[in-house]
């Protein structure tokens, strides 16, 4: 049996909610922004074509906050997010060879992810753990004193 009425898909719907949530209200945007990135994981264009016309905001003024602010990501982000430090201290303790072997097991480069979204890669400058230079980061888990023959394993651990 076919159906005439045109479903919305379910994250359409929760942006929906968001949106009805913040209606009328003053400062909106970031906190929808948060939100609708929080139900797809990333900012798809679609969805900030709805948060446009549902708070009543000019697309381009939507893609100028979300490009602006780092918290916000226009693509797929991976379920793992791997940092590598490349910091004074990680740079001198050899942090380029270990990002170098990060890019070649992941097969990705800085600021990309892997096609089954299981890595994402980033570079960063120092994220607090010079003691341990040179390090890495997996998602919340620091791992420090690194070469890069540990690479392989530790990245093995995170499906
Ligand atoms: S420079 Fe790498 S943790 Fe500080």
């Amino acid at each position: 049996m076919s159906c005439c009425c045109e479903k919305k898909d379910p994250n359409q719907e929760a942006v929906d909610a968001v949106l009805a949530k913040y209606k009328g209200t003053k400062g909106a945007l970031i906190p929808v922004l948060q939100q609708c990135q929080d139900i797809y994981g990333y900012m798809p264009k679609e969805c900030m074509a709805q948060i446009s016309k549902g708070l009543n905001i000019p697309l381009s003024e939507i893609f100028g906050v979300v490009t602006f602010y780092a918290q916000f990501h226009l693509n797929p982000r991976g379920r793992n997010i791997i940092r590598c430090c490349l910091g004074t201290a990680c740079h001198v303790r050899g942090g380029a060879k270990i990002f170098e072997r990060v890019q070649k097991v992941t097969g990705v480069k800085d600021g990309e992810t892997t096609e089954d979204l299981r890595y994402t890669l980033e570079s960063v400058a120092c994220i607090g753990a010079c003691g341990l230079a040179p390090v890495i980061m997996v998602n919340d888990d620091t791992h420090g004193r690194l070469t890069p023959d540990k690479i392989p394993d530790i990245l093995a651990q995170y499906e």
